[in-house]
């Protein structure tokens, strides 16, 4: 097992492997044996595959399980109500505990449960997918409003992030995929070795267990250093956004759910890549080839499609679109850039894409 500590405003620690579940009986015993209740909000499809596995370690505790629709679905205000609903009838406390128990979209509602019940009651993350080694840390909460994603949240952190690693062997390649374009983005924003571990896997089935370990710890120490610098979101925490600004517009555009949110990030950290003159973009772009990733949808997808939603990124002010952009591994800077100047790009990848795809 890996351990790491957060420094938050409520520093908690992260556990990485096969056995993390021990820890409910030796580091969480207090934590758990102290609840007057405690509750898992658990993913429905992941309950279905991996709910007695964890109740296994729960034994001694009574323990009730709500189950919420499976993946982003769970993320709307239905849920949540339905979430409170829930702990209100088992009869829970300010003394209760909650079991997160899922991919990022579990995690993100049943954290923003825990902090709204009672005015907050402490969780912990038990993530399932590769991505969620990214939401679990760091303690952002949110729903889904009809006008827009993760519009309705809290900053409120774990009392500990539990990954078992023997969750990931049922997660769809899609999925895994999608997470994996997180953790090379956390590899392109901080350290060339690593990076140049991660090109060189041609396909993510030949990676084992240990191997899982070591890079979702890297991953989540990326993720933490920099959340400890910026837990609030003022500054250095907008460099997360590496391959963000196009991704958001092409998930918009083609409508959510169509493609997963880190195949869309993957296409945006290649047009990131090339707007900033990276010197390893052809290699990004074969990696992408090699292990599925649907670069196709650049040919699709026009710059028209995509330029009002990049317009309406959180990070582009008046005219000008601003970019998380990378000359050098490790070296993230934010940068304002022309419309023109972005379309030429964009047209730029379709065609070395074009190359790629022949
Ligand atoms: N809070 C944050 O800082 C943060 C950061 C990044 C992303 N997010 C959020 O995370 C969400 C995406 O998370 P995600 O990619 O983990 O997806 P997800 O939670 O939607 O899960 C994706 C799919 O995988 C299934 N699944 C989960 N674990 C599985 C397993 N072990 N085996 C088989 N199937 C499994 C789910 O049922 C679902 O169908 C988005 O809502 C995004 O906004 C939050
Ligand atoms: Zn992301």
């Amino acid at each position: 097992m890996k351990s790491l500590r957060v420094e938050a405003d409520q520093p908690y620690n992260v556990h990485i492997g096969i056995d993390v579940f021990e820890l409910f009986s030796s580091q969480y015993r207090e934590l758990l044996s102290s609840a007057d209740r405690i509750v898992v909000i658990a993913d429905k499809k992941v309950a279905s595959l991996h709910l007695d596995s964890l109740l296994q370690f729960l034994q001694p505790y009574e323990v009730s399980v709500f189950t919420a629709p499976s993946g982003e679905h769970a993320k709307s205000i239905e849920t949540f109500m339905d979430c409170h609903s829930f702990l209100l009838k088992e009869g829970c406390s300010r003394k209760s505990l909650l079991l997160a128990f899922g991919g990022g979209a579990t995690g993100d509602v049943a954290g923003f449960v825990a902090s709204t019940f009672m005015r907050g009651i402490p969780y912990i993350q038990i993530p399932t997918t590769i991505l969620a080694h990214d939401s679990a840390v760091g303690g952002k909460t949110a729903i889904n409003h009809a006008l827009g994603k993760n519009m309705i949240g809290t900053f409120y952190q774990p009392a500990a992030v539990l990954y078992n690693i023997q969750f990931l062997k049922t997660l769809p390649q899609q999925e895994v995929r999608s997470g994996m374009a997180e953790v090379i983005k956390h590899a392109f924003i901080s350290n060339e070795e690593w990076l140049s571990e991660l090109l060189r896997i041609h396909s993510f089935n030949e990676l084992a267990d240990d191997d899982w370990m070591l890079h979702l710890e890297r991953g989540i120490a990326v993720k933490a250093a920099i959340v400890e610098e910026d837990e609030f979101e003022g500054g250095v925490r907008k460099y997360l956004n590496f391959g963000h600004t196009l991704a958001h517009a092409i998930e918009a555009y083609l409508g959510y759910g169509k493609i997963t949110h880190g195949e869309a990030v993957a296409l945006g950290m290649a047009y990131a890549l090339l707007l900033s003159g990276h010197p390893r973009l052809e290699e990004f772009l074969a990696w992408c080839q090699a292990n599925g990733y649907p670069l196709e949808k650049i040919q699709e997808i026009s710059f028209n499609d995509v330029i009002d939603y990049m317009k309406k990124d959180k990070k582009s002010s008046k005219g000008s679109l601003n970019f998380v952009l990378l000359q050098k591994t490790g070296q993230p800077y934010v940068e304002a850039i022309d419309e023109e100047q972005a379309q030429a790009a964009y047209e730029q990848l379709q065609l070395k894409i074009r190359g790629v795809l022949l």
